[in-house]
């Protein structure tokens, strides 16, 4: 059993930040508890481990850092709470923790099928992995599974009872399929050797601390529209997503953490509203005042034509909705990607 060795950082009082110092070194109440997050470094990861944070709790982080960075967590330093190990969930893992969120994988096609084989592993060894380091220490575990799992949908909008329409050998595969038989074996665990699971498949997330090379829709046109470059609509742009503000995914995994045992999921967590894609580049190029023109490029293997959850389960058993309407998210991922984006240019200046 290799235990998890290559340690980063772990909470240092020194150079605290004014702004979270107040936030950040919470009086740790009773109901303190040690919580893992595999692939907390990540978009989604960086702001789970900031809210468990401000909830009380001590958070450890494990990553292997391939999409993820050390920056989107280095702030957390300062509670005195945090510590960050770098880690790849494909290799066993022996924490004793109370619970454990596993976001551990790529999400963008081009970061999941840049290294196919390993995304299955990181997929199926990590949540066996986890899986069993949960067993060991009676710890509950949530796994970030995904609207992947419905393929190229039938149904619409899409239910949890809909076993989805997956092609299992395509560009997409390792990911979808991997995320697949993680939720087999989070089935499995659950009902052979008895640990607590649960299982929120999550809907297109956007916010800051997405990767400006992410390749997923709302970060490419942002970067696109902020550098006055063609935002590139693949197909005719008819094709509908749902997009679900970063805090108000992060609530949905705490409330479905939280729940009672008898909840295992799968539970979809994300927004219902659909907005095509042409939408979406409209809304952007609005909002950024950017004078980037629209250009059409081919639909990628199996894009899918339509997603949209149905989250009448999630509003029911977790009295949860997203509050974020898509403007004012929007708005609020800009101003991240303008930050970055000029910080970007600072150094090219200091450089040239
Ligand atoms: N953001 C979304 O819209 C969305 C939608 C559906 C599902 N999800 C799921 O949520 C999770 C987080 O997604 P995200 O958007 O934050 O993506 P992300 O790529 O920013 O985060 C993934 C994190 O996992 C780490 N990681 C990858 N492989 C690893 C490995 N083998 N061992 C250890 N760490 C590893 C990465 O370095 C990164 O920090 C993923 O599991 C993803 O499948 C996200």
């Amino acid at each position: 059993m290799s235990r998890v060795t290559n340690y980063l950082f772990h909470s240092e009082p020194a150079n605290i930040e004014p702004a979270w110092n107040d936030i950040l070194t919470p009086p740790r109440p009773k109901s303190c508890k040690t919580i893992l997050v595999a692939g907390g470094a990540g978009f989604l990861g960086s702001h789970l481990c900031e809210l468990l944070i401000r909830k009380g709790h001590r958070v450890v982080c494990i990553d292997n850092f391939s999409t993820g960075r050390p920056e989107n967590v280095r702030h957390l330093r300062s509670s005195g709470a945090f510590t960050l190990l770098r880690h790849d969930v494909v290799d066993p893992i022996d924490l004793k923790v109370d619970e454990i969120y596993n976001l551990a994988c790529p999400a963008s096609p081009p970061h999941y099928q840049a290294d196919p084989i390993h995304t299955t592993k990181t997929s199926v060894l990590g949540a066996l992995n986890l899986l069993e380091n949960a067993a060991r220490y009676n710890a509950r575990i949530l796994q970030a599974s995904t609207s992947e799992i419905y393929g190229d949908p039938n149904v619409h909008p899409q239910v949890e009872s809909y076993w989805g329409n997956v092609n299992p050998f395509g560009p997409r595969s390792c990911y979808d399929e991997g995320k697949r038989c993680a939720e087999t074996l989070f089935h499995d665990f659950s009902r052979i050797r008895g640990v607590e699971i649960k299982i929120v498949r999550i809907f297109n997330t956007y916010g800051p601390r997405m990767r400006p090379d992410d390749g997923r829709v709302i970060s490419n046109f942002i970067v696109q529209a902020l550098r006055d470059e063609d935002i590139t609509i693949h197909g005719d742009g008819s094709q509908t997503r749902s997009f679900c503000f970063v805090d108000d995914l992060v609530d949905g995994f705490l409330s479905m953490m939280a729940s009672p045992a008898s909840l295992t999921g799968p539970i979809n967590l994300g927004n219902p509203v659909e907005f095509t894609v042409a939408e979406l580049a409209g809304q952007v190029l609005a909002l950024t005042g950017s004078r980037s023109r629209i250009v059409h490029r081919p639909l990628p293997t199996d894009d899918p034509r339509q997603r949209r959850p149905d989250i009448s389960l999630a509003m029911h058993e977790l009295c949860w909705q997203p509050r974020v309407v898509l403007a004012e998210g929007l708005k609020r991922t800009i101003a991240y990607f303008e930050a970055v984006l000029a910080a970007e240019g600072r150094k090219l200046t200091e450089v040239a």
